[in-house]
């Protein structure tokens, strides 16, 4: 809405290597170019070079799929917050579904990394969601609260305004199953009045709030229509120049 930034957000996840991110940004850059929403693409650690290079005097921005929490140390095959920042990338995904189903992320190491990320002065892309059980147990907002709440902690007011949330049904992901808009919308705004009530009406008034999930050139504009949907962080269709230029271009 008006009131609020819209950001599309492509997630590559582990996709493309380094010729094939050239290509696909080079063709993304004309479609988007005139974009009226923020554009950034979050790509594997291995293209984050090609990409900034690939993307420079655009309007396309370049984020990571993740951070640690720790500054450096024993950490093997881990990345900091400050190295991404370094490289001059802008945004990290945080708590994606897929982090937390493979690779053991809770809601408490979430919690660190977004953190670390803002204190490293990154734009965090903070994904919460539940899993189709909890949809069925009727636990949805429930999940997403504390999820959100956790995440949070120890997030001040003004650092919230380098936060944008992303709101990803766990049965949404890679299945072609889409929330329908209302769902969507439902479930966004319960998680504005969660931040407004840690912050205030005004910081939940204030921050940007994603959808993900099978979002697509077809279905983007419905779902970007509703008022709590302020943006998409877009999976499979993000490989895709053309598709991720109908998303774009979908958002006001
Ligand atoms: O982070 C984006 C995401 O998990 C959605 O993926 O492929 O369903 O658009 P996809």
């Amino acid at each position: 809405t008006a009131l609020r930034k819209t950001v599309i957000a492509g997630n590559w996840k582990m996709n493309k290597n380094r010729a094939e991110a050239k290509a696909l940004i080079a063709d993304m850059v004309p479609l988007v170019k005139n974009a009226s929403c923020d554009v950034v693409i979050c790509v594997p650690f291995t293209n984050l070079e090609t990409a900034l290079e690939a993307t420079k005097g655009t309007n396309i921005k370049v984020g990571a799929q993740n951070c640690h929490w720790a500054e450096s140390g024993a950490f093997t095959a881990e990345i900091s917050a400050g190295m991404l920042k370094e490289l001059g990338v802008g945004y990290v995904i945080i708590g994606h579904s897929e982090r937390r189903q493979y690779f053991g992320e809770t809601d408490v190491t979430v919690n660190k990394r977004v953190r670390a990320a803002l204190n490293a002065g990154l734009k965090v892309i903070l994904c919460v969601g539940e899993l189709l059980e909890q949809r069925e147990q009727g636990i949805t907002n429930e999940t997403v609260s504390l999820q959100t709440k956790i995440a949070l902690m120890g997030v001040t007011e003004e650092e919230l305004k380098n936060i944008i949330i992303a709101y990803e049904p766990v049965w949404a992901i890679g299945t072609g199953k889409t929330a329908t808009a209302d769902q969507a919308n439902e479930v966004n705004h319960a998680i504005r009045m969660v931040v407004a009530s840690l912050y205030g009406k005004k910081a939940g008034d204030g921050i940007t709030i994603q959808y993900g999930g099978s979002m697509n050139a077809a279905n983007a504009a419905e779902l970007l229509g509703k008022e709590d949907v302020d943006g998409g962080l877009i999976g499979g269709a993000s490989l895709k120049a053309a598709d991720f230029a109908v998303i774009v271009n979908a958002a006001k």
